[in-house]
């Protein structure tokens, strides 16, 4: 697979030609070479039949044998060069395609949430599939129409010149001024296709989303209200298409009637011509038949013009994913860093807005020092920023420059001027809404082909996800179904935090509320586990709306409204007046309440 082609001022059309289709050039010559030779072959038949009959309108019947022979063998011989040309210029086209659709998902892989943030499933899938479709026809069959086409007029037309100069231009005359119209209309077909292609981006969208949330249509008897959705989008659908291909149909009918007009012109003219002896009964003959060779390729020339916009458009769409910039601000130089040690982190003044809500900041000017090795619990309520702030420091966004400085070892760095391989190499993520894909909870936690069993097996225990594997009939081999269904809320974090403990080589560990699934016992186990380890253990952050998962934290911090309002370890929280308080409060489990009144109390009877 490429890297792609490098984004330049060239139009798309001449960047595929340049960065895919020249590697194909040979096969491409070829083609043309026997697209040519088709050519060739099919305007000297109308010469040998032209010949054979002034022959035989001479009696001349073995003088007409030669010719007769000859369109047969050219009969055959076209048959074979034109299959030749077409396979030689159309598998190119599917080698394009097969390159391109490469290149795309390899750069799909590698753009980040900000490039995701503000575009829909359906609009990708659909330039992945569709586009890519229409680029492989312009590839392949586009430029085959093309060539053959220009070879059809240029040699057809010199024959008929040779015949008769006089009529080629008045023959030629009615089938210009069709071109005319036919140019009109294809200037418009290539705007109708851009849309339709939008069109049917949004609407794949809403299909993906509808089947994904069928459950929720039908529960909430929603039914009307999506279907309605559907049929706008639907319609709009319909009316482009249904403009595009009048306009399409618009130049077939105009080329038609001057294919009628030019044949009129050669009988009417061409037949006094020929009675007063100017030109021969085969001279006309010939040049009627190669009139008929000449329509088809001007007939077609419609088609093939909307053809080459509709590949032009798509192709520029594909381009723009192909273009679009993987944002790496830690440049081309970036810092590289060591393995296995345990990152220190310290933030100063770290603000941040989602990209597509940037008057909002998020996070406000957040000012934390973490030691390596540290666990450092996040709590505040909900919408205070936990889940941001873990994103930005596993640089799903990237912090502002200057805000976040990572230390491991001797190196120390601004976290954005860091290789961002090696930091996601460093870093291990159980996310608040876990993605489980459609395969076994084994490949769900390893992530990986040929996992060693015993780091499974560690994983697994430590993320207390044994006693689920165990009511599995076939334990880690159980397929979770489509994102995970198969599984309930707490199973699907379990695995997602297996699939973090899983990489042993993080370290730094980033745990966002996976704990509100598990049982007390097997938090406060989790957790020990964590605060265990000594020197070798990992940097971690778990994000918790239970005060109780955080008791063993080094340090915790209390967000609220993106600023952190207060920090300390447990104890200290608990004694203090705020949310943390007021929380525990709460939170405390019952066996720590005060008795109630009047029962056992100094009031009793
Ligand atoms: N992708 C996003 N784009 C824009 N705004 C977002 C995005 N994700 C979250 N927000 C906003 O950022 C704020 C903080 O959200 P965040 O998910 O960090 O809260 P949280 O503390 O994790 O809450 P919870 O406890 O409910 O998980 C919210 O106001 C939310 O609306
Ligand atoms: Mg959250």
């Amino acid at each position: 697979m490429s890297e792609g082609p490098p984004a330049s001022q060239e139009g798309a059309f001449t960047r595929v030609m340049r960065h895919y289709a020249w590697r194909h050039r040979w096969s491409f010559a070829a083609g043309f070479f026997f697209l040519w030779l088709t050519n060739q072959l099919s305007v000297e038949i109308p010469i040998q039949i032209g010949a054979a009959i002034d022959a035989l309108s001479k009696n001349q019947r073995q003088d007409a044998l030669v010719p007769v022979l000859a369109v047969a063998a050219m009969g055959v011989g076209v048959i074979v060069v034109r299959t030749l040309s077409r396979s030689l210029i159309f598998n190119p086209g599917r080698d394009v395609e097969y390159e391109l659709r490469a290149d795309l998902f390899q750069r799909l892989l590698r753009l980040r949430a900000d490039f995701y943030a503000g575009r829909t499933t359906g609009d990708l899938v659909n330039r992945a599939s569709g586009d890519l479709t229409f680029a492989r026809v312009l590839v392949g069959f586009g430029i085959m129409q093309v060539v053959n086409v220009s070879l059809a007029l240029v040699l057809t037309g010199w024959k008929m010149l040779s015949i008769s100069p006089w009529l080629t231009v008045l023959s030629v005359i009615p089938v210009v001024l069709a071109m005319g119209v036919v140019q009109l209309s294809v200037q418009k077909v290539m705007d109708l296709h851009r849309a339709r292609q939008q069109q049917l981006g949004e609407m794949s969208d809403h299909v993906l989303g509808s089947f994904q949330g069928i459950a929720t249509i039908q529960g909430f008897v929603a039914e009307d209200r999506f279907l309605e959705r559907f049929s706008t989008h639907n319609e709009g659908l319909f009316k482009t298409s249904m403009v595009a291909s009048v306009l399409g149909a618009l130049a077939f009918p105009a080329l038609l009637l001057a294919g009628s007009v030019a044949v009129y012109v050669v009988l009417a003219v061409g037949g006094p011509m020929a009675v007063r002896g100017e030109l021969s009964v085969g001279d006309v003959a010939a040049f009627a038949t190669l009139l008929g060779l000449l329509l088809p390729p001007l007939r077609s020339m419609g088609w093939m013009l909307s053809v080459v916009k509709r590949g032009q458009a798509s192709l520029e769409r594909i381009f723009e994913i192909l273009d679009a910039p993987i944002a790496s601000p830690e440049g081309p130089d970036p810092v590289r860093l060591p393995k296995g040690l345990a990152p220190g982190l310290r933030l100063r003044g770290l603000s941040f807005a989602y990209p597509d809500d940037p008057d909002h900041p998020v996070l406000q000017d957040l000012d934390l020092d973490i030691a390596p090795g540290q666990v450092v619990g996040v709590f505040g309520r909900t919408g205070s920023g936990k889940s941001t702030l873990l994103r930005v420091l596993a640089r799903v966004f990237d912090p502002p420059a200057g805000s976040l400085t990572v230390r491991l070892g001797a190196v120390e760095a601004d976290l954005c001027t860091v290789a961002l391989e090696d930091w996601r190499a460093q870093v291990a993520v159980a996310p608040q809404r876990p993605f489980l894909f459609s395969d076994s909870i084994r490949d769900n936690v390893s992530l990986a082909d040929d996992p060693d069993p015993a780091d499974v097996a560690r994983a697994v225990r430590l993320a207390a996800l044994q006693p689920d594997l165990e009511a599995f009939p076939a334990g880690l081999d159980t397929v979770v179904g489509q994102r995970g269904i198969m599984l309930s809320g707490g199973q699907r974090q379990r695995v997602a935090l297996a699939r973090a403990l899983f990489r042993k080589d993080a370290r730094l560990l980033l745990l966002d509320d996976v704990l509100s699934a598990v049982d007390h016992e097997t938090e406060q186990r989790l957790v020990a586990s964590l605060s265990a380890g000594g020197g070798a253990r990992p940097t971690t952050l778990i994000v918790s709306h239970r005060v109780s998962a955080l008791r063993h934290a080094d340090l915790i911090v209390v967000l609220e409204e993106g600023r952190i309002v207060d920090r300390g370890r447990h104890d200290t929280l608990v004694a203090k007046e705020g949310v943390y308080r007021d929380t525990f409060l709460a939170q405390r489990p019952d066996d720590h309440l005060p008795a109630p009144a009047g029962v056992d109390g100094p009031g009793a009877p």
